[in-house]
């Protein structure tokens, strides 16, 4: 494999969709959006944005699949290799003008994330990570997340189950029995900068039920690339699949949250 290929191309394809994002956050009007589901939305800068990375990946691959979240319309993930894009994360805080956004891209091979990247329009922000190769913010490596081991003084991220509001009390039961133990949480809205935010050691920890492949692989990589802990709620590997995300930069912080996931949530998964 080419990395230094696979980082400028993904860095051009994050870099050139982020301007129709730029365009749209600060326009000042009201953005259009449509439902795609209860609570989640699209709008047109979405597959713009999509539109723009999906033409930068295949005309530097012309042969790879590439999964992007507004057209891939298959319950299953490939075998093999392919490229996972989520064009605009964080499209609810887009639409309301909230400036946390992000576009992220990730190369998968054989069920793992390789390489990806977060770019953080607002912020002009580049995480980047390659398997076995660094991290890097801006073009300057991470050499190890300056999170705070003690879970006291740890600060936590998650995401609301906005689509699953059916859990509500078992996520707030959730929620309590981690808040008791923590420093704080925080809930910005892009589960991708959250995890990029993680590998980076601005935050600690993360749980959140049922993310997709593109907003977690990226994020995924570069955690596990800095010896950080990533599971699914069951403790194992099948979190891309099945997106029920654990992830700390520490063990003892993995054991106080998913020892609060497995007593209060586990039992209302499906
Ligand atoms: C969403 C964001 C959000 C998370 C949701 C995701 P989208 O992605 O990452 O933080 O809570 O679960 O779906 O829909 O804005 O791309
Ligand atoms: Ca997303
Ligand atoms: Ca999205």
């Amino acid at each position: 494999m080419n990395w230094e290929k696979i980082v400028s191309v993904m860095t051009e394809a994050v870099y050139s969709a982020s301007e129709v994002i730029k365009d749209g956050l600060f326009r000042n009007g009201n953005i259009v959006f449509e439902h795609k589901l209860t609570h989640d939305y699209v709008t047109e800068t979405d597959k713009k944005s999509e539109e723009i990375i999906t033409a930068i990946l295949k005309q530097a691959y012309p042969d790879d699949v590439i999964i992007g979240e507004e057209s891939f319309d298959d319950e299953e993930l490939p075998e093999g290799s392919f490229w996972v894009v989520d064009p605009l994360d964080g499209t609810t805080n887009f639409i309301h003008g909230f400036p946390m956004v992000s576009v992220t891209v990730a190369r998968i091979e054989q069920g793992a994330p390789v390489a990806g990247c977060v770019y953080n329009p607002v912020t002009d922000e580049l995480f980047i990570g390659v398997r076995r190769g660094g991290v890097y913010l801006n073009g300057k490596q991470i050499i190890k997340s300056n999170s705070v081991p003690d879970v006291a003084h740890s600060l936590v991220a998650t995401g609301f189950p906005f689509r699953r509001k059916d859990l509500i009390r078992p996520y707030l039961k959730t929620f309590e029995e981690i808040f008791r133990q923590v420093s704080d949480i925080r809930r910005t809205g892009s589960a991708a900068l959250d995890l990029a935010y993680l590998a980076a050691g601005r935050i600690d920890g993360f749980w959140e039920v049922g993310l997709k492949p593109w907003d977690i692989a990226a994020g995924i990589l570069m955690i596990e690339e800095l010896g950080g802990v990533v599971s699914d709620f069951w403790g194992s590997k099948g979190v891309l699949k099945n997106g029920n995300i654990i992830a700390t930069s520490s063990q003892v912080l993995y054991e106080v949250i998913y020892n609060a996931v497995r007593s209060n949530l586990l039992p209302h998964m499906r």
